[in-house]
């Protein structure tokens, strides 16, 4: 299993030319090892392009999203077997951009996240804090409402990974403090030690980490990757980050 798992969140960003330059940035990157594995989850419309053009045994792919039925009248969706037949091993669910503006809730999160794993994807489950919250001192209660909930009926979590990404963080420039990042990431291992036993699950820190912070960031305690969103689009940025866990190993 590898250390660090450094995915880029591309969110709604490039076109199917922007894509392809980043992705033959990351390419011409030759330190890949097997100790950091690195996971680019562009656009829906991109996946089935970037599959057939990406190395991906150096490049791991994944959706941002995915609907929980196996398929139907759901206009606009996008299923499980949809996104495992375009070479895509791993989906981002409950981003808190899908919880606050498309109104995902837990329950449905949930749904998500059984379901795709049950289907055979890496599910990478997203939770974090508002500020009003952090500075209520709500942080731990939410991120175990989002956890409790969001986890329920989940046994098997060999294809489980955490994100935990402040809202106030995400696109802000500002990043959590090492004191906050060590604190809360210690407080949802803890959680999922509780929750599954013995707990191998990676947790990520996602929330404006860049190349000047990534190291720092990468190397407290329970941080076991970041999911990366601006700075993923450009590869030297996204390699500068990669390049930082490699450091660390
Ligand atoms: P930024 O890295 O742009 O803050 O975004 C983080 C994020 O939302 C990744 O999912």
């Amino acid at each position: 299993m590898s250390k660090y798992l450094i995915a880029g969140n591309w969110k709604m960003n490039t076109n199917l030319d922007e894509a392809k330059i980043i992705t033959d940035g990351l390419h011409s990157f030759i330190n890949y090892d097997s100790e950091v594995e690195m996971l680019i989850c562009p656009p829906y419309t991109h996946l089935g392009f970037l599959s057939e053009i990406v190395d991906l045994s150096r490049i791991s792919l994944g959706a941002q999203n995915v609907h929980y039925e196996e398929s139907g009248a759901f206009t606009g969706e996008i299923s499980n077997d949809m996104l495992l037949s375009v070479g895509c091993e791993y989906v981002i669910i409950g981003h808190s951009e899908r919880r606050t503006l498309f109104c995902e809730t837990d329950v449905n999160i949930n749904k998500k996240v059984v379901n795709s794993l049950k289907a055979g994807l890496r599910v990478i489950l997203c939770i974090g804090e508002t500020l009003e919250e952090r500075e209520s001192g709500l942080t731990n209660s939410v991120l175990k409402e989002q956890l409790n909930i969001g986890l329920a009926g989940v046994v098997d979590t060999i294809n489980l990974k955490i994100a935990y990404e402040p809202i106030w963080a995400i696109g802000t420039g500002r990043t959590a403090s090492t004191d906050q990042i060590t604190e809360t990431h210690g407080f949802i291992a803890e959680f999922l030690k509780n929750r599954f036993g013995a707990n191998t699950i990676k947790i990520l820190y996602g929330g404006s980490m860049n190349s000047d912070n990534a190291k720092e960031i990468l190397s407290i305690l329970n941080v076991n990757g970041g999911l990366i969103g601006g700075a993923s689009l450009k590869s030297e940025s996204f390699l500068a980050i990669y390049n930082s866990a490699l450091e660390l190993c």
